[in-house]
């Protein structure tokens, strides 16, 4: 790759783009591990894990008043989401169009709420705190025990997942690996967090959070990184066709841009920003591209003893 980094719009990129000004040395680590993984890749198209792999998670509840502070069954609902998307059995996986069916990829990746934490004790893997803040912004307060948020469990074996109100309609953000381990994990509104409770239409079926997981797990957004539409900007993956922008609610196929036809852009994919219930596929090139980063910059998250392996 070109000296390093990318341009990504959205609240994660946002994020992204503010704090590799402030940490140069996220800005060397995401090009250091763009060739690392572009190495592997290099071996084998589609590279996968041996085995199933399960990754702890912690859900930091930051509320302000009780509609926010949602119930365990609302977390457990995400958690399910999760692993069915991250494990191609999600049921709306049929409604991928035939000419992309076989590009449906299971990831190999679960996760489980944190049953041991950080300090051996056993937890539920959730944690709430009561809060002062209204609604938080993308400046990472929410992650700050010292700022009325609550700093994470050990990122190098947990992923941290906080949930609150965020302002500005903004459904959720991200950072990759390689940046500064006091803010890694995801951010998630209250609104969009699962499939029940608090969760809203049209983004009640848990799929903010699997988009979110999919930047933490170094995905970009299908459509490319540049600011604004673009047709020369590209995700880093090669079986998802070229797109000129983002697409939104309920499109329908196909959609063509970018001399893309006759399929279209690919927009039922986790990392376009559709509507949850018209998004429902990952792909190989994508699982391949998260696989090495699994073995790369999150290998931590499964060389802990308390990772459990399936089977
Ligand atoms: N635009 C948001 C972001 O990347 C996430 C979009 C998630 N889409 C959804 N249907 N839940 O920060
Ligand atoms: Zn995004
Ligand atoms: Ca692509």
């Amino acid at each position: 790759m070109a000296d390093g980094i990318k341009v990504r719009n959205c609240a994660t990129m946002e994020v992204f783009n503010r704090q590799v000004e402030a940490f140069p040395e996220y800005r060397r680590a995401q090009a250091s591990i763009e060739n690392h993984i572009n190495s592997l890749l290099d071996q084998s198209r589609s590279f996968r894990l041996s085995e199933p792999v399960k990754i702890q998670v912690v859900v930091h509840v930051v509320y302000h008043d009780e509609t926010q502070n949602i119930s365990e069954e609302q977390i457990n609902s995400q958690i399910v989401v999760l692993n069915e998307d991250f494990r191609a059995m999600n049921p709306d996986r049929s409604k991928v169009p035939e000419v992309w069916s076989g590009l449906v990829a299971d990831s190999l990746i679960g996760f489980e709420l944190a049953k041991v934490g950080p300090n051996g004790e056993p937890t539920n893997g959730i944690t709430r705190t009561e809060t002062m803040v209204e609604s938080f912004g993308t400046d990472d307060q929410v992650k700050d025990s010292a700022r009325d948020g609550i700093s994470p469990w050990a990122t190098d074996r947990y992923l941290n997942i906080w949930v609150c109100s965020l302002g500005n309609s903004i459904l959720g953000y991200a950072q990759f690996p390689g940046g500064p381990v006091e803010t890694d994990g995801v951010v998630i509104d209250y609104r969009a967090f699962g499939t029940m409770g608090s969760a809203q239409t049209p983004f009640n079926l848990g799929r903010t959070a699997t988009h979110e997981v999919g930047h933490y797990l170094n995905l970009s957004h299908i459509f490319g990184e540049g600011r604004g539409s673009s047709c020369s900007d590209s995700d880093y993956v090669k079986d998802t066709p070229n797109q000129l922008g983002p697409n939104y609610q309920k499109p329908s196929f196909p959609s063509i841009s970018c001399d893309n036809g006759p399929h279209g852009d690919m927009f039922m994919n986790y990392m376009d920003y559709v509507d949850d219930d018209s998004m429902y596929m990952f792909t190989e090139g994508q699982v391949a591209r998260i696989s090495a980063t699994m073995l790369g910059p999150r290998a931590s998250l499964i060389q802990n003893e308390r990772t459990e392996i399936y089977e």
